[in-house]
């Protein structure tokens, strides 16, 4: 099996070439540039270019069997300025996308959308794959409409879509601007001896997956014969404030290091409490989450207070 990984360059997309590779499944990966913290993979096809250039992707199509679709050109917090923006960089080249897979006859796709947007502010805990899909960012909504797109190639085309709603990831190899992914931002900022601030209390509640286990669960998705939408989280929820205590916890027998963080006002956009009921996921993939949030944090940091001595 030959699979093109669209955004695999990425913070997801790098952990999953790494399990693809380990499968002994061959990987071509299409992105705008390269791994920001690792040199190239040895065994993995590199194809630079754009998802919106339809041409580009159409070449980098040629002898594949699936796709794993992990482009995004925004995230939650930025994707209200501009949602026209949103609408083009992402819901346009995935509706494209699907439009030369079915030229092409490939049927097989795995797709991020994303578990703590597309439901909104949740009426359920944990929060079920049958929830309304009620997204309050253009985000959500841009996920919501690419889900449904998936839908309509399969009733009509066949595509046999797998759409995997990720909660919280974190792990290694997470970028750090700080927009997206709050362990890894505090864990970089405490590293370089920067200030971390909190919005609200510390009192809302996500589900965070450790990137490996969602990796994992991307795979297993990729060579099961199945289609539809499935949760992708870690199932248990934390609040920032476990995760404050944790990285607390972490650093605290490192020379030099001060976690003290500052508490701000609220951020509208942010909903009280988000956790993920995985139970369809674990029974059609016989897949589970491994790490657990202390493990996961202490992997992270070990990476963050290498790369960034490396820095
Ligand atoms: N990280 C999270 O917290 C999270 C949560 C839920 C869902 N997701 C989804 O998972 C997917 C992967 O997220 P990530 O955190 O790895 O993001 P990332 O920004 O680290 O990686 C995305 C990759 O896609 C590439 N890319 C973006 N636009 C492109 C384009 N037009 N053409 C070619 N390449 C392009 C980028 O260069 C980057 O390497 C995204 O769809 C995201 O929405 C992420």
């Amino acid at each position: 099996m030959k699979v093109l990984l669209i955004g695999g360059c990425g913070f997801i997309g790098s952990h999953v070439a790494d399990c693809l590779v380990e499968h002994g499944i061959a990987v071509r990966i299409f992105d705008r540039r390269l791994e920001p913290f690792r040199d190239p993979l040895p065994r993995v096809e590199y194809v630079m270019g754009d998802l919106t250039d339809t041409a580009q992707v159409f070449e980098a199509m040629s002898g594949v069997d699936a796709v794993i679709h992990l482009a995004s050109t925004t995230v939650p917090s930025t994707s209200n300025l501009d949602p026209v923006a949103d609408i083009k960089g992402n819901l346009i080249s995935a509706v494209r996308l699907l439009e030369m897979m079915r030229a092409t006859d490939i049927r097989k796709i795995v797709y991020l959308s994303s578990g703590g947007t597309v439901y909104g502010i949740p009426t359920t805990d944990p929060v079920a794959e049958a929830h309304p899909l009620n997204p309050i960012s253009s985000y959500g909504i841009v996920k919501v409409a690419i889900e449904n797109y998936m839908q309509m190639e399969n009733h009509l085309h066949g595509l046999q879509p797998i759409v995997l709603r990720a909660s919280n990831p974190y792990g290694p190899r997470q970028g750090h601007g700080g927009i997206q992914g709050i362990i890894g931002t505090h864990l970089w900022r405490t590293a370089r001896g920067e200030g971390v601030e909190i919005w609200g209390d510390g009192s809302i509640v996500r589900d965070f997956i450790y990137v490996r286990d969602l990796a994992d669960l991307c795979v297993a998705a990729l060579t099961t014969d199945t289609s539809g939408c499935y949760n992708a989280g870690s199932g248990a929820g934390a609040s920032i404030n476990d995760i404050v205590d944790r990285i607390r916890a972490v650093t605290a027998d490192e020379p030099g290091i001060n976690f003290d963080p500052v508490y701000k006002p609220g951020r509208s956009f942010d909903v009280p409490r988000v956790v993920l009921d995985i139970s369809k996921a674990r029974r059609d993939f016989r897949w589970a989450p491994k790490v657990d949030l202390k493990e996961g944090i202490e992997r992270t940091w070990e990476w963050v207070k290498q790369t960034s001595r490396a820095d």
